[in-house]
C-alpha cells in the first residue's frame, strides 16, 4: 500500500470508496461539493492505493477559527472500502494527513466522529481547548488533534467550509 495526494482523475473513484464506506451519498457528495467549491486542500486529500486500486481516502478542506483560514483545518470524510478495512488503510491515513497538516504550519485538525477511534490518533473532545463546533449538540463527536503550531489562544467559534454547512 502507498499513500498519496489525489490527483483529477481520482475523483470517481473517490466518490466510490465513500459509497462503499458510509453506504450512502452524503459523504461522497461532500466530497465532491468541497472540490467543486475549491474547499478541499490538495495537500491534504490522501488516497491509498493497495495493488492499483483505490481503497481509502480522506479529506481535508478549509476551514476558520475565529474567521481565520490559517490556523485550522477540517478533517472528513475518511472511508476505507469495506473489503480492505481492519488492515491498518485507515490509520496510515490518519498519521499521513496529521504530519501533513503540521508541516503545512496548522495548528489543529478539527473533526467530527467517534472518539473511541480518533482518541488514539491523538484527538481530544475540542472543549478541552476551548473550540467550539457550530452546532452545540456536535459536542460530544466534536474532536481536535493539536499540532506544532498550536497556540493557547487558537480558541473560539469553528468553522467548516460551507459545503458542510449544506449537509
Ligand atoms: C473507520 C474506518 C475509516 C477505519 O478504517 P480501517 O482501515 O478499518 O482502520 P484501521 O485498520 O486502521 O483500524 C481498524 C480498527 O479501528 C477500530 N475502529 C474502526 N471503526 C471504529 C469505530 N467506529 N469506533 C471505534 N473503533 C473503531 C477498530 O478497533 C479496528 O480494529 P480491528 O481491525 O481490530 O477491528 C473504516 O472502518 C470506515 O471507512 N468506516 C466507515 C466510514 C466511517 O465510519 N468513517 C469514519 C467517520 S468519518
Amino acid at each position: 500500500m502507498f499513500l498519496r495526494r489525489e490527483t483529477t482523475a481520482d475523483a470517481p473513484a473517490i466518490h466510490a470508496v465513500h459509497s462503499a464506506a458510509f453506504d450512502g451519498t452524503v459523504e461522497p457528495n461532500l466530497v465532491d461539493e468541497l472540490r467543486a467549491d475549491g474547499d478541499l486542500l490538495n495537500a491534504l486529500s490522501l488516497v491509498a492505493v493497495l495493488d492499483g486500486e483505490i481503497v481509502g481516502h480522506v479529506a481535508g478542506s478549509t476551514a476558520t477559527l475565529n474567521g481565520d483560514k490559517e490556523i485550522a483545518v477540517g478533517l472528513g470524510p475518511l472511508g476505507v472500502l469495506p473489503s480492505a478495512q481492519h488492515a491498518g488503510v485507515g490509520s496510515a491515513l490518519m498519521h499521513a494527513f496529521d504530519a501533513a497538516a503540521d508541516a503545512l504550519g496548522y495548528g489543529a485538525v478539527v473533526l467530527l466522529g467517534d472518539p473511541k477511534y480518533y482518541s488514539r490518533f491523538g484527538y481530544v473532545l475540542a472543549a478541552e481547548h476551548g473550540i467550539v463546533p457550530p452546532q452545540a449538540e456536535w459536542a460530544p463527536h466534536f474532536q481536535v488533534r493539536t499540532l506544532a503550531g498550536y497556540k493557547s489562544d487558537m480558541r473560539g467559534n469553528f468553522r467548516y467550509a460551507p459545503a458542510f454547512e449544506r449537509l
